[in-house]
């Protein structure tokens, strides 16, 4: 179990445009996709992105099948392992809500994304995946998935008024003051 140093907004590794996997079922990409998971289960994110642990290449994790403390009130979203994906929103819909995230810690800003899309790509052994998803699972692919082209959320904010401290917006929320 390798818990990795999540790189902060500010950092230029989280800028750039992540490079396609192109050899699957490799120890080294198991390695990496291990230490996702536990950097990811450690920090209690719902998703972690390769770029933010400064690993240039397109893979991200999200999901778990337990509770999220910090998204208690979250659905469920699948524990998912996904590499070189392509997302298609399925309708122009989009919906604002809270948004947090591990290289941005102490801070929720409300962001746009697209209420249903399409998403695919591959696992880790390089076998297809292919999801059509909705509300909170469509907004973690999205917010993942904008990682791996140099996109933080905050760069998606349109009312920056609804952009602030967990502590201040929240303060019922029992959350870690480096959510
Ligand atoms: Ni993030």
């Amino acid at each position: 179990m390798t818990i990795r140093e999540i790189l902060k907004m500010g950092d230029a590794r989280l800028l750039r445009l992540a490079q396609p996997v192109t050899e699957f079922d490799t120890d080294e990409l198991h390695l990496l996709i291990s230490d996702l998971f536990d950097t990811m289960q450690a920090a209690s994110g719902a998703g972690l992105a390769a770029p933010q642990i400064g690993i240039d290449l397109q893979v991200v994790v999200f999901g778990t099948n337990e509770i999220n403390p910090r998204y208690p009130d979250a659905p469920l979203v699948p524990r998912t392992v996904l590499l070189n994906p392509v997302i298609t929103p399925l309708s122009p819909d989009q919906q604002s809500d809270w948004e947090g995230c591990l290289s941005v810690p102490g801070l929720r800003g409300m962001v746009p994304r697209f209420s249903h899309v399409r998403y695919t790509g591959f696992d880790q052994y390089g076998d297809p995946v292919e999801r059509t998803v909705e509300g909170f699972h469509a907004r973690v692919v999205q917010h993942e998935c904008d990682h791996l082209i140099g996109k933080l959320y905050p760069m998606r904010i349109r009312d920056f008024t609804q952009f602030g401290y967990t502590e201040v917006l929240f303060p019922e929320l029992d959350a870690p003051a480096d959510d």
